[in-house]
């Protein structure tokens, strides 16, 4: 099984950015430790934040990859470009958040890409990219 993890922009900051909300582990150390957990996945791991970056990536492993868990940041929002990139791909994409995008502000509840993921998975702190996961691994895409 490959999984690709990919963090939009700001994420690289988590842990030390608003950690109220976001909480105070950083998520390369939160994902090293989920690596780890799973002996049997083939991780790749990818944050930018940039648009075209991220769109790029996921052209690159999109075609080879069992699954992706994609935590969009902000670029969730207002993204017709991802979600054209999440549509053009075959591998299945899950929506993540850390925190819960359907609670906060009424612009965070609008996201231009969840029609284009198979689930969207948020609210459980970094938690929410160990359930993507697992809902990846219980959903295996038919081959
Ligand atoms: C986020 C939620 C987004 O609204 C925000 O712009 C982020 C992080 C989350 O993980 O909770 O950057 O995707």
């Amino acid at each position: 099984m490959r999984i690709a993890i990919i963090n939009g922009p700001n994420l690289n900051l988590v842990g030390r950015r608003e950690p109220e909300i976001y909480g105070h582990e950083s998520l390369d150390s939160y994902l090293e430790r989920l690596v780890q957990a799973y002996a049997g996945v083939d991780f790749t791991l990818y944050q930018s934040n940039h648009e075209g970056d991220l769109i790029d990536e996921l052209q690159r492993v999109g075609f080879d990859v069992d699954g992706i868990v994609l935590n969009a940041g902000a670029y969730t929002h207002t993204s017709i470009a991802l979600a054209d990139a999440i549509r053009a791909i075959t591998a299945p994409v899950v929506e993540v958040h850390i925190s819960d995008v359907l609670s906060r502000e009424p612009y965070r509840r609008v996201s231009m890409i969840r029609d284009a993921c198979v689930t969207m998975i948020a609210g459980y702190g970094l938690d929410s990219y160990r359930r993507a996961v697992d809902w990846l691994l219980a959903h295996p895409a038919k081959s």
